[in-house]
């Protein structure tokens, strides 16, 4: 029995990515920031169907805490049942800032939340991951595409593209794989929504005129965490549409 980690799986793509793992067999221990109850209504559904699922609070910015985290995440894998088999660096959030005016607390978070975290996170974890497991960090589009107003947000996901790579590199002596998932536009809360005209202009640079869903990013999330993406390793996946090809 496999059990994986979500990091941020209280909304959005994370959520509907703890569903799909549970839907495929795997038991799903998700985290939350601030939204306890929504975690709660996705363990609740998991269960509802059937599956095997946690949640345990998270903050990925506060490395001082991840010891703890490492302990609680071993008593509900104890509780769940199953070995860790796989870790996804899903929690974020966005900004939307020029340049010329982001602020140095506004950079630090962003680095804090989608490259230091990530990295002491999975560092935190892998002594209770089991040899073969499949880390999935989740990147953005926004590495490709230069887009105005989110230059530290995407110079971040870059970072952390490049450590994915580092990453399976590092850690193929132990058969675990490592890969991004780089979303395009997709329909969740993150930086404050889509706001209708905006998602007009996206649905209109992408090639299947629309945006995307966050369960169309779990599917592939999912994948990459089975025997399914078993041959996929240090590789980067867009999964846009086909946006802004
Ligand atoms: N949506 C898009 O268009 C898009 C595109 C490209 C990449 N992405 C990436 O995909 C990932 C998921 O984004 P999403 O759109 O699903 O976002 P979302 O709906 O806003 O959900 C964000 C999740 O991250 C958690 N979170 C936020 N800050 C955190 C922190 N400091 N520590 C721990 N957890 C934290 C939230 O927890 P609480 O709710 O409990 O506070 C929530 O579960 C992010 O890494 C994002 O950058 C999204």
């Amino acid at each position: 029995m496999d059990t994986i980690v979500i990091t941020g799986g209280s909304r959005g793509i994370g959520a509907a990515t703890a569903r799909e793992c549970a839907r495929r067999g795997l038991g799903v221990i998700l985290t939350y920031k601030s939204q306890q109850q929504a975690a709660a209504k996705v363990v609740d559904a998991i269960r509802d169907d059937g599956g095997r699922a946690a949640a345990l609070p998270l903050d990925v910015t506060d490395v001082a805490s991840f010891a703890a985290f490492r302990d609680a995440t071993q008593q509900a894998l104890n509780a769940l049942g199953g070995d860790l088999a796989g870790l996804v660096n899903n929690a974020g959030q966005g900004l939307f800032n020029p340049i010329e005016t982001v602020t140095e607390a506004q950079f630090d978070i962003l680095m804090n939340v989608h490259l230091k975290g990530p990295f002491f996170v999975t560092q935190a974890l892998l002594p209770l991951m089991r040899d073969g497991a499949s880390i999935v960090n989740l990147t953005s589009a926004t590495t490709r595409v230069a887009t105005k107003g989110v230059a530290p947000y995407a110079a971040f996901k870059g970072g952390l593209e490049v450590l994915t790579r580092y990453m399976a590199k590092e850690f193929g002596e132990r058969r675990l794989r490592v890969n991004a998932v780089s979303p395009g536009p997709i329909r969740t809360d993150l930086g404050g929504g889509i706001a209708p005209d905006f998602e007009s202009l996206l649905a209109s640079q992408t090639a299947l005129g629309r945006i995307g869903e966050p369960l169309e990013v779990a599917r592939v999330i999912a994948t990459l965490l089975t025997e399914d993406g078993g041959w996929i390793n240090g590789q980067s996946i867009e999964v846009g549409g086909g946006y802004m090809i």
